[in-house]
């Protein structure tokens, strides 16, 4: 492996719908950890960050379920899973969440850059709503067959079953996550990364570039997914919980959790940085930066295939 001049190093940030289970940390936290620790004892420059995930509809229906606010259980929550990992021994160099105000504002100056540069396609287009719940119905909120591989309990974003992600309107037999109830369609706009123009450049960099960094199961997914073309992926959701779209005409709609909770990496590295009186953006920007990511497996196509796209429109990053 050749060597690099320093090393960024993140572990997936836990939804904070629930605590973390030893599977988490066997899968993700603890190798990581170990990797980090290593790195350090060969007096490497080496940050390991992490944070709460705070935003997005599985808060949100625990919410509804347990009759509180979505601020409240990820206070909770948020709490109890920093304590855990403390006292597991996690070294985290930082452990920030994404409802801290560096954050807001770091997701939504991502958000206004691609904007700004034209990299989104705004579109109107009917999506599947919940009538007696006057609610748009993305992602969790919604369930049905995968038009994959046929799994009848596919989330509208994604499936668990065979890791594909796709949009909602994409399901067989949809039925909302709330009601139980055929959701009816209804337009509302949008804005999508359009990644089918990323596609050649990710194939170059994943297949070819770094083809000797992937574990396996990533290369054969991720080749997967590009040999059955990219689409474009809706990166806003009409959702009252989450980081407001920063552009007018955007009233009741926030980021999707997916293109917030990767920029958590960035946020937290900076929250580090500030406390440290460091400089953040080496460890982002510079070509000479390793940049790890330690994931479980239903999290790859966003950060093999999602998060590089975005990082790639955003220009400045490795
Ligand atoms: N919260 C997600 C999960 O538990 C992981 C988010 S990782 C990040 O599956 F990249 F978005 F930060
Ligand atoms: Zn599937």
């Amino acid at each position: 492996m050749n060597q690099s001049k320093r090393y960024t190093i993140t572990a997936a940030l836990p939804y904070t719908n629930g605590p973390v289970h030893i599977g988490h940390l066997a899968g993700v936290y603890v190798p990581a950890d170990i990797y980090t620790r290593y790195l350090r004892l060969k007096q490497k420059d080496v940050i390991y960050i992490c944070g709460s995930d705070e935003h997005g509809v599985p808060i949100t229906l625990r919410a509804k379920k347990e009759g509180v606010t979505p601020q409240q259980i990820v206070d909770k929550y948020h709490a109890i899973i920093k304590k855990s990992f403390q006292e597991f021994g996690i070294s985290f160099d930082n452990y920030s969440r994404t409802s801290a105000e560096i954050h807001h504002k770091t997701a939504s100056e991502f958000f206004k850059k691609l904007y700004d540069d034209g990299k989104f396609i705004e579109e109107t287009s009917e999506q599947f709503y919940d009538k007696e719940e006057n609610q748009f119905l993305a992602d969790r909120f919604i369930i049905g067959t995968c038009p994959k591989c046929g799994f009848e309990e596919s989330y509208g974003d994604q499936c668990e079953s065979c890791g594909t992600s796709h949009n909602a309107t994409d399901l067989i037999k949809p039925k909302s996550a709330i009601t139980g109830n055929t959701p009816s369609l209804k337009e509302t706009k949008h804005w999508y990364l359009p990644l089918d123009k990323y596609e050649t450049w990710l194939r170059e960099w994943i297949v070819v570039g770094h083809k000797n960094d992937w574990k396996p199961n990533v290369l054969g997914q991720v080749k997967s997914w590009l040999d059955d073309g990219l689409r474009p992926r809706a990166v806003t959701r009409d959702l009252d919980w989450g980081i407001p779209v920063p552009v007018k005409d955007a009233e009741g709609k926030v980021l999707y959790v997916w293109f917030d909770a990767p920029i958590g990496y960035i946020s937290s590295t900076k929250e580090w940085a500030k406390r440290e009186n460091k400089n953040w953006e080496p460890y982002w920007k510079d070509k000479d930066t390793k940049l790890i990511h330690f994931i479980g497996k239903d999290n790859i196509v966003f950060h093999a295939i999602i998060f590089p796209a975005m990082l790639k429109a955003e220009g400045s990053y490795i």
